[in-house]
């Protein structure tokens, strides 16, 4: 059994974030991370709030908070979304912790000492209304290339072209609206990435193949552009403090280190905040620190992420010429769109995390989002793409399969699993069926391809309505009792299999499912092929509860609600 390290790209903290953004990294790492200990794996999953940068600071103060509040506050609510959604974080951590602190500083630090931090004078911002330099989005103004007026400093969201805040035309501040802006020199360190070109293209070299294409094409892409020397410091009150034994002058004028610099330190962070809870019993080093062979790390990541986790943290992961644990395995995502337009926060389209579990329970978007996550291409969310598939899938095929099978045993059979006849030739052609289904699962979830393993789920679900279908026990019963027992103790048997499989998509659906077989030993530990082949783990006279209703059918009036309530396409 390996131990598995597993990472999704860390939120942003400048608010609660819509389901395009789950779908392409917290929620997949969770399903992998739930079947690899199913497994019996050894498994860490960790995740945190991003929580450096401008947008962080003017989100505080949007909403009249010191920004260290507004962080506070902003990591547990996203925190209580998440554990809605019932992800199973083995920590979920904060990158402005000191432990992020700590460790980012020393890779500064070591990267200055192995000739890859240079300080250069650049030219910036300064804003003498503010009285202090506006880099990023602290500066707002005309696009110079498509002449978009509310365009920020770092990028123009109308034409997406990346900018530094000196190219906009009629600069203003972001924070007074002040026009009476300067240019003035000052001092920032850059990371000489340029000089790791080579070292990095190795790096990518020796693990493209095995990673999915779009994260290899990206890579590539950025390695073919070239790396160039970026400044990793900023002027900004909240962010990792230059230290200032190493660099005095520009400790003192309070420059800390850009977020996209200690953003992805966090992962090494968060697993020291884990670690630093109970010491004796975890030892976070052994996760990250000279353990290149015994741990497989898979990072998951919508595909605006790519660059900065196949290239530029590689960069300074290799820079700092300590043996930290590199990725493995890098699971990119597509986007998910709305009704094909984009999710958006500041026009209110589309549906954010925390209205999603105001309408419905978690396991009905937990499946929905991986049986339509955007893997091989962007995806599009509609609500009559969700209804139809819940009523489908969860309802239908699943849901109710679980109400007939018990609430019709129930009623001639009493509470307890029935005895009666053996298993014949049906229940062999179901076994063999099964077995293959199970073992299409297992295979598509090693592959990470979690449109795949859905499909294989739902077919393990339908297997068992053609078995009903076939048997038909409420005819059966009328001239063969033990055939109708037969017949419902397989569908039972079929019910726990799904139970336990089906844990890594709809955890709460299975436990409600292992729950109505009062068996002792009820955790979710595997059932391989071989064991699914014969269908008999519950056996006569263990007592079950029939369970409420799985999931409820989605009405007309339903959808016309929703689509109401969040607009029904883009431009609606
Ligand atoms: N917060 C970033 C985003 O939302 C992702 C950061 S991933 C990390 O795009 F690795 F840098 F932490
Ligand atoms: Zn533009």
């Amino acid at each position: 059994m390996a131990r598995h390290l597993i990472t999704s790209a860390l939120p942003y903290i400048n608010g609660i974030k819509h389901l395009g953004n789950m779908v392409g990294s917290m929620l997949p790492a969770d399903v992998y991370s739930r079947y690899l200990r199913q497994r019996g794996h050894e498994v860490l999953y960790i995740c945190a709030t991003d929580e450096h940068g401008t947008p962080a600071e003017l989100a505080a103060k949007e909403q009249g908070l010191p920004v260290d509040e507004f962080c506070a506050q902003a990591h547990d609510a996203q925190k209580a979304v998440y554990d809605g959604f019932a992800l199973a974080f083995d920590y979920f951590g904060r990158s402005s912790s000191e432990q992020n602190v700590e460790i980012t500083q020393h890779f500064a630090r070591r990267l200055n000492e192995n000739g890859f931090i240079e300080e250069r004078a650049i030219r910036q911002v300064y804003s003498p209304t503010d009285g202090r330099f506006l880099p990023d989005r602290y500066v707002e103004g005309t696009c110079p290339h498509c002449g978009y007026d509310k365009a920020r400093g770092d990028q123009c969201e109308n034409c997406t072209r990346v900018l530094d805040p000196t190219d906009l035309i009629n600069p203003r501040s972001a924070i007074s609206g002040s026009t009476d802006l300067e240019v003035r020199e000052t001092k920032h360190l850059f990371l000489l990435q340029s000089k790791l070109q080579h070292e990095v293209e190795e790096w990518v070299a020796a693990h493209e193949e095995e990673w999915p294409q779009l994260a290899a094409s990206i890579a590539r892409k950025w390695l073919n552009e070239g790396l160039h020397d970026r400044a990793i410091t900023r002027d900004l009150d909240w962010g990792v403090p230059v230290p200032s034994d190493t660099w005095p002058d520009l400790a003192a004028e309070g420059k800390v280190f850009y977020v996209w610099f200690d953003a992805p330190i966090e992962y090494i962070g968060a697993t020291k905040e884990w670690s630093d809870l109970d010491p004796e019993n975890r030892d976070w080093k052994s996760w990250w620190y000279d353990v290149d062979t015994d741990v497989r790390y898979t990072e998951f990541m919508a595909k605006d992420n790519v660059p900065f986790h196949t290239v530029m943290f590689p960069a300074t992961e290799l820079g700092v010429r300590e043996p930290w644990k590199k990725v493995d395995y890098v699971k990119a995502f597509n986007w998910l769109t709305y009704y094909g337009g984009k999710f958006s926060t500041s026009q209110k389209r589309g549906v954010f995390t925390d209205q999603a579990l105001d309408i419905l329970p978690a396991d009905y978007w937990r499946y929905f989002l991986i049986a339509n996550a955007p893997e091989s291409d962007d995806s599009s969310f509609t609500w009559e793409h969700f209804t139809a598939t819940v009523n489908k899938d969860l309802a239908d095929t699943l849901g109710n399969f679980v109400n007939r099978v018990l609430s019709f045993s129930k009623k001639r059979f009493g509470e307890e699993v029935p005895a009666g006849g053996e298993p014949g030739e049906a229940e062999a052609k179901l076994g063999e069926e099964i077995a293959r289904l199970l073992a299409e699962y297992e295979s598509q979830m090693e592959a990470l391809q979690f449109r795949k393993a859905a499909a294989a789920l739902r077919a393990l679900w339908s297997a068992g309505n053609s078995y009903l279908e076939e048997k038909a026990p409420w005819l059966e019963i009328k001239t063969d009792k033990d055939g109708a027992a037969l017949t419902l103790r397989t569908a039972m048997n079929l019910i726990h299999l799904y139970a336990v499989v089906s844990e890594p998509f709809i955890p709460a659906t299975s436990a409600a499912m292992r729950q109505a077989f009062a068996l002792k030993d009820d955790t979710a530990t595997w059932i391989t092929a071989d064991e699914a082949r014969t269908l008999t783990a519950l056996t006569p006279g263990i007592p079950f509860t029939v369970p409420p209703v799985l999931f409820a059918k989605l009405t007309d009036e339903d959808l016309e609600t929703y689509k109401e309530r969040f607009g029904g396409g883009p431009t609606a």
